[in-house]
């Protein structure tokens, strides 16, 4: 059955060179990504107070708010040394974990289609809003940072309800999805997904899904790994599906270097989950109980953070959401047996 479902995979056209490395216009064009956004960096470093202040007058924020971490955020010099403007620094104080302790957590939605009219994007159905999303940043852990059971980071969220999706409040397919991504145990990656999982096999087919994974689903675990004291570039690449059709993508590139592309998910059952929101800044340790604490006050940082929209649904094949269904994977993740943990009965607003 694992064989017959690979055997099923649906293999993307490639877009790399001969090192296996793609720029990031070559994949705005391959998924007709058409509308960027820069989020701007101040030139000067800047205390907390300030740092909240720019991002709540520069980034778009919903509702002007910053969810927590208003004293863990500030913009520094940069970590490598390199010239240019400040960077966004968050810091997770020793012993913090969940439950707004350390880290930050806001939601920037700089970026909407200007259209109300329907579009057609290769054929695909659209509600002319920006369904297709492509998130990109650089991101740097201190020398030496101490990953302990991993932690969230900025990834892409969207739907009515700006406060589900996340903490244990699980997608109910109509009012939200978030694809954050996570590091887990020595920076392995992954994106840690609160999407439906009531497609057919979809939690039990392969071991590159693993539903309820402290509530959220993991995706392909380990297919690429963080590293401490050096800069890092994440495009994470997410498309709705079609209203009933598992035909929704998500795709990690780190470094140029394409992760994995899965196709065939079911991201919303609804169309009032009607396009890609905007960019979900989440980051904390943990996890649910204090064996994922911090183990010291350290920082991550982020630089030349970036959205590229597109219009329409993700136009591949895909089954009928109510169908058994096939989670496509080309890329090949190494992923390490990672048990499925049984966090049921857990207080679930941790995170
Ligand atoms: C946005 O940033 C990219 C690189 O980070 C740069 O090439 C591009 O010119 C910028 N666009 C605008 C409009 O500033
Ligand atoms: C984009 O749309 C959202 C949801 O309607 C809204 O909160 C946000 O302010 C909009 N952003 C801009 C830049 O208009
Ligand atoms: C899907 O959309 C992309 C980007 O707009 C386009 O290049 C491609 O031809 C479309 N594919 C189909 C099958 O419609
Ligand atoms: C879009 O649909 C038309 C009519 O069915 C078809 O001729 C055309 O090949 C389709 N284009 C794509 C990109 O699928």
């Amino acid at each position: 059955m694992f064989s017959s479902l690979i055997a099923a995979a649906v293999l993307l056209p490639a877009v790399a060179n001969a090192a296996g490395k793609s720029t990031i216009d070559q994949i705005a064009a391959k998924y007709g990504l058409s509308t960027n956004y820069n989020f701007t960096q101040p030139t000067d470093a800047l205390n907390s107070q300030a740092a909240q202040k720019f991002l709540v007058s520069n980034w778009a924020l919903n509702g002007d708010h910053i969810d927590f971490g208003l004293n863990d955020i500030s913009f520094v010099k940069d970590p490598a040394g390199d010239a240019g403007n400040a960077v966004l620094s968050i810091n997770y104080p020793k012993g913090s974990y969940s439950g707004q302790t350390g880290g930050t957590q806001f939601y920037a939605q700089p970026l909407n289609a200007s259209s109300s009219t329907p579009h057609l994007a290769g054929n695909a159905s659209s509600d002319g809003q920006f369904e297709r999303m492509l998130l990109a940043y650089d991101i740097y852990f201190d020398q030496g940072f101490q990953w302990n059971l991993g932690g969230k980071l900025p990834g892409l969220r969207g739907g009515p309800d700006v406060w589900g999706c996340s903490g244990g409040h699980q997608s109910d397919g109509k009012s939200c999805f978030s694809t954050r991504l996570m590091w887990r145990t020595s920076g392995n990656g992954e994106v840690y997904a609160y999407i439906p999982t009531t497609m057919k096999n979809f939690c039990t087919q392969n071991s590159y899904i693993i539903c309820n994974s402290d509530f959220g689903t993991s995706i392909e675990r380990s297919s690429f790994g963080f590293q401490s004291g050096k800069w890092q570039t994440i495009w994470l690449y997410v498309a709705l599906n079609e209203v009933g059709i598992a035909n929704g993508e998500v795709s990690i590139w780190y470094n140029g270097v394409n992760a994995f592309s899965l196709t065939n998910l079911e991201l919303r059952a609804s169309g009032s989950i009607e396009s890609i929101g905007g960019l979900y800044f989440s980051t904390f340790f943990g996890g649910y109980d204090s064996s994922w604490a911090s183990p010291s006050s350290q920082n991550s940082y982020y630089r030349n953070i970036r959205m590229i929209g597109g219009l329409g649904a993700a136009n591949g094949t895909g089954q009928p959401s109510a169908a058994p269904t096939t989670i496509a994977s080309p890329t090949l993740g190494v992923v390490c047996g990672a048990a499925l943990v049984s966090v049921l009965g857990l207080a679930s607003y941790l995170f």
